[in-house]
């Protein structure tokens, strides 16, 4: 993206283990240099939070979680609340990732809130939104984008966004292999931000489905695109790094 800060930022999903993030930090903190231009963090399992906070503090990588719930306290068995992810020190925290909106059935209502609660407790929300395959196929791509991100406008108004991060995932791109083409990418990102009117320019503004080494380049090469929301390429030290460095 165009004068605006970039960011790439792991989604680990569920994966890692004890032995395995101490290797995959290891080799990270081991090539790590510092970037001036890029925000670079790391979202953990949450039993995974302290190891990670332990290994990357001071090194200017920063984590997050990669959910919440919206209340702050309670019976809400099994759940983790903004306040809890604040403890350990984390920046971010992932909201409406598509695997959460269909696994867990979260709502968009539900999505607005968790954003919500996040900015409550000072962390920024990383508000993830895309397109069913179905939706594409239809035409429907960027209204499916704009009912997503107007629930959370409604909700949190739009200046809300000024401390916030959005993350356009196209669902059918998620762990698949087939990145959405950077015409397809460009396209949602621009329509995005002309909803935000004024805003829209500084908002930050990541891609996320398949990013790897090989597309990350011409991806952010892109006006309106400030870096990526990775998967499976930050499970890898070597090829997250090197997504990292073509964001500087
Ligand atoms: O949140 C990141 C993600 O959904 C993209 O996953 O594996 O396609 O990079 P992946």
């Amino acid at each position: 993206g165009i004068r605006r800060r970039q960011m790439v930022v792991g989604n680990w999903k569920m994966n890692g283990s004890k032995q395995e993030n101490t290797h995959l930090l290891a080799e990270v903190m081991h090539s790590w240099v510092p970037l001036t231009q890029v925000d670079v963090a790391i979202c953990p399992p949450f039993v995974y939070l302290p190891q990670v906070a332990d290994t990357l503090q001071g090194s200017g990588i920063v984590w997050g979680g990669q959910s919440i719930n919206p209340n702050a306290t309670g019976a809400f068995t099994g759940e983790v609340s903004a306040r809890m992810l604040s403890d350990f020190d984390a920046a971010y925290v992932i909201v409406g990732h598509n695997e959460r909106r269909r696994l867990r059935g979260e709502s968009d209502q539900y999505v607005a809130e968790q954003f919500l609660a996040a900015q409550r407790e000072g962390l920024i929300p990383i508000l993830c939104v895309g397109e069913s395959e179905e939706a594409r196929e239809a035409g429907h791509a960027l209204d499916a984008i704009t009912a997503q991100l107007s629930v959370v406008i409604e909700k949190a108004g739009i200046g809300a966004f000024a401390n916030a991060v959005v993350a356009y995932e196209p669902i059918w791109a998620v762990g698949t292999g087939k990145s959405a083409t950077p015409q397809e990418a460009e396209q949602v990102h621009k329509h995005i931000r002309q909803l935000f009117g004024d805003l829209g320019s500084q908002l930050t503004l990541l891609y996320g489905g398949s990013v790897k080494v090989h597309n990350a380049a011409e991806l952010f090469a892109l006006e309106d695109i400030d870096g990526a929301l990775l998967g499976g390429a930050s499970l890898d030290a070597k090829e997250f790094l090197a997504i990292c460095r073509c964001a500087e």
